[in-house]
């Protein structure tokens, strides 16, 4: 049996570029050997890219790739020979990687690729974009107001209080792991804070600070998704909400509930939630949901998550764990379901005649 090639892209132009080499670590690790013959596609934080001999830090070492357009079969290269790929799995999170747009060459290229296509990633990466769309399928949302970098003159404490209450939520419209995310509970530095928001990104939002668990539910599949009981964050320590500090850095932050120790009505409304958001933003073979479950047993969808972490610690492969999906076959599923896709892409009719 000829083993399938697959490319694991990794690293990339973003905050989370550390993070994402974690997780590819682990995708090289638990892959099915037997089945997938693996290929190492790292870009490096320049934007560069290489084919490396291991998933490290040390990307730039690596040969550089070159990328051909030939409509025949576009390739990567490296300088004296073709980079043979025929699926990758991009394990890349934030800007560039979960936005759409590596996705976009990816598909230029005519090379299938796991995960959520352009439209779906740029749609859920950007949280204004996902929120409006989830607003109009009726998935709750937290009350938001929203700024342009240009307009921060404007942004009045006052009146976003008397909108949203104190404290509330400011973040980046655009990216992730927490980066840029300040929680404000008095005016005293509030414009420092904005200002470091609008070096990370042009829009904010501004949001109703949500007092309640932070769940987090894991999909899978295409036709007939399925979405896996839900798991739990528990904020351990001083920490205000999930931060970055919480997420990566501070091993004792947090801990992981899983399941959830949540009613079978709730367990169920979020099961709904999370397959309805993913369907309204067009999300393709996976993603992680992420919500908050008020004390009086509201639910409150706060993001969608594309490419979610892989990382030993991380939540979506311990959720798919209780569909009795393990992390060798999560894998194998995903690249399965990617070639699937591209093969069903590929029947469509790209040509039309025309007397023009
Ligand atoms: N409206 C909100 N109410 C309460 N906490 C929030 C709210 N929005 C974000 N947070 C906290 O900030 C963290 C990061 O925000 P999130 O919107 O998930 O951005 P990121 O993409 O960076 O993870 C959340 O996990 C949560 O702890
Ligand atoms: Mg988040």
């Amino acid at each position: 049996m000829t083993k399938t090639k697959v490319g694991i892209l990794f690293g990339g132009k973003s905050v989370e570029h550390d993070v994402s080499i974690i997780s590819a670590q682990n995708i090289a690790k638990y892959i099915d050997t037997k089945k997938f013959e693996v290929t190492l596609l790292g870009i490096d934080k320049t934007g560069d890219w290489f084919l490396c001999n291991e998933v490290s830090k040390n990307i730039s070492n690596g040969e550089p790739l070159h990328l051909t357009l030939k409509a025949s079969g576009p390739s990567f290269r490296t300088s004296n020979r073709k980079v043979e790929v025929d699926v990758v799995f991009p394990v890349l999170h934030g800007t560039d990687g979960e936005d759409g747009s590596i996705q976009g060459l990816l598909q230029t290229a005519n090379i299938p690729y796991v995960g959520s296509d352009i439209l779906g990633s740029a749609v859920s990466m950007d949280k204004l974009t996902s929120k409006r769309i989830l607003e109009n399928a009726g998935v709750p949302v937290a009350n938001y107001l929203t700024y342009t970098k240009k307009e921060v003159k404007d942004i009045d404490y006052d009146y976003v209080v008397s909108k949203l209450g104190s404290p509330f939520i400011i973040k980046p419209a655009n990216l992730g792991s927490s980066v840029g995310v300040f929680k404000i509970s008095k005016e005293e530095g509030f414009e420092e804070k904005l200002a470091t928001l609008f070096g990370f990104d042009t829009i904010a939002l501004v949001e109703e600070y949500i007092e309640g668990r932070e769940l987090e539910c894991a999909i899978i599949g295409n036709d007939n998704p399925k979405a896996s009981p839900p798991g739990e964050i528990i904020l351990k320590g001083d920490y205000e909400f999930y931060s970055f500090e919480a997420k990566y850095v501070d091993g004792d932050a947090v801990d992981l509930v899983i399941p959830a120790k949540v009613g079978a009505s709730i367990e169920q409304r979020i099961k709904e939630l999370s397959l309805q958001s993913y369907q309204a933003t067009s999300c393709k073979d996976f993603a992680r949901i992420d919500l908050f479950l008020r004390e009086n047993g509201e639910i409150i969808v706060n993001e969608i998550n594309t490419i979610p972490g892989f990382t030993n610690i991380s939540m979506y492969p311990k959720l798919i764990g209780l569909l009795g999906i393990e992390y060798t076959d999560l894998i194998t599923q995903l690249i399965n379901m990617a070639i699937l896709r591209h093969k069903e892409l590929g029947r469509v009719t790209t040509s039309f005649e025309s007397n023009l």
